[in-house]
């Protein structure tokens, strides 16, 4: 059988020692068109809670949105009954990590900070983004942590260009401390398209030059939850879902789900 370029290259750095991806973990342009496709509702979904999100409504409101937007344009919410969670998307403010479940007992207060993530399926393929998002105005400190998150994806998204997977926690983990924050641990990024959570694993710490190579066809998220205070989180016992940082200081959170290309990563959700 004939090498391609890409098995080659896999080949060489598997003989030093790396972890490579395995053949499912590498899309077709057919499946990688997709995964685009689910993106765009994705990106429909989460540009209508942009719009719509304000203080005073709650976070059932919010995840009914997610919903009828999502079915008025043929795709599923992918977190619906996933492992028995019962909601359309995730609704996390303030202390909240991630995972916090939509109700009509959450209410928006000016000054909160919220991310809602959202998993779209759209014919089989999915795409898995959030935002965060502020309520009114809020305290500097809760201001620059939201913009800390952000800055993390985007220097996650161009440290992916030197090859591993812990090429992208290590430059997030870096720019997080600089700025006094802390990285969650317990929670990573994922593979994603034919499944919800594929591998790799994309942990949002770690070292250079470590980790599984990166090649052009993967697809995967990058989702850094950043906090104010201690990286440590717990999770609530009552709804065995949300998780909370253990010092009940704010969080925050960016995702995208990028496919490698020749020329590094390509957002697929937005
Ligand atoms: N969307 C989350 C992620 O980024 C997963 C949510 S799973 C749920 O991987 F069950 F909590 F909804
Ligand atoms: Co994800
Ligand atoms: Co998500």
């Amino acid at each position: 059988m004939e090498l391609t370029e890409l098995d080659k290259k896999v080949l060489y750095y598997q003989d030093r020692g790396h972890l490579v991806p395995s053949r499912e973990l590498i899309k077709t342009p057919e499946q990688i068109e997709g995964i685009r496709r689910s993106g765009i509702v994705n990106t429909g979904v989460l540009d209508l809670v942009e719009r719509e999100i304000h203080a005073g409504m709650s976070t059932l409101e919010i995840d009914k949105l997610v919903y009828e937007y999502t079915k008025d344009h043929g795709g599923i919410p992918a977190t619906l009954g996933y492992d028995g969670f019962p909601k359309s998307c995730c609704t996390s403010i303030n202390e909240v990590v991630c995972h916090g479940i939509p109700n009509e007992f959450d209410i928006l207060e000016e000054g909160d900070i919220i991310n809602v993530d959202c998993t779209t399926i759209l014919d089989g393929y999915y795409a898995d983004a959030s935002r965060m998002f502020t309520i009114g105005k809020t305290t500097p400190q809760k201001e620059k942590l939201v913009r800390v998150a952000k800055e993390c994806l985007e220097i996650g998204m161009e440290a992916a260009k030197h090859l591993f997977v812990g090429d992208i926690g290590h430059a997030i983990e870096k720019h997080a401390k600089k700025n006094g924050f802390s990285v969650v641990r317990d929670l990573c990024g994922h593979g994603v398209g034919i499944e919800f959570h594929e591998e790799p694993d994309v942990e949002h710490f770690g070292k250079k030059g470590t980790g599984m190579l990166l090649v052009p066809g993967m697809v995967f998220t990058i989702e850094p939850m950043i906090n104010m205070g201690t990286w440590e989180v717990f999770i609530d016992e009552e709804d065995g879902w949300t998780v909370v940082t253990e010092d009940e200081q704010p969080s925050a959170q960016w995702e995208h789900t990028f496919v490698m290309t020749d020329n590094g990563l390509e957002i697929l959700t937005h």
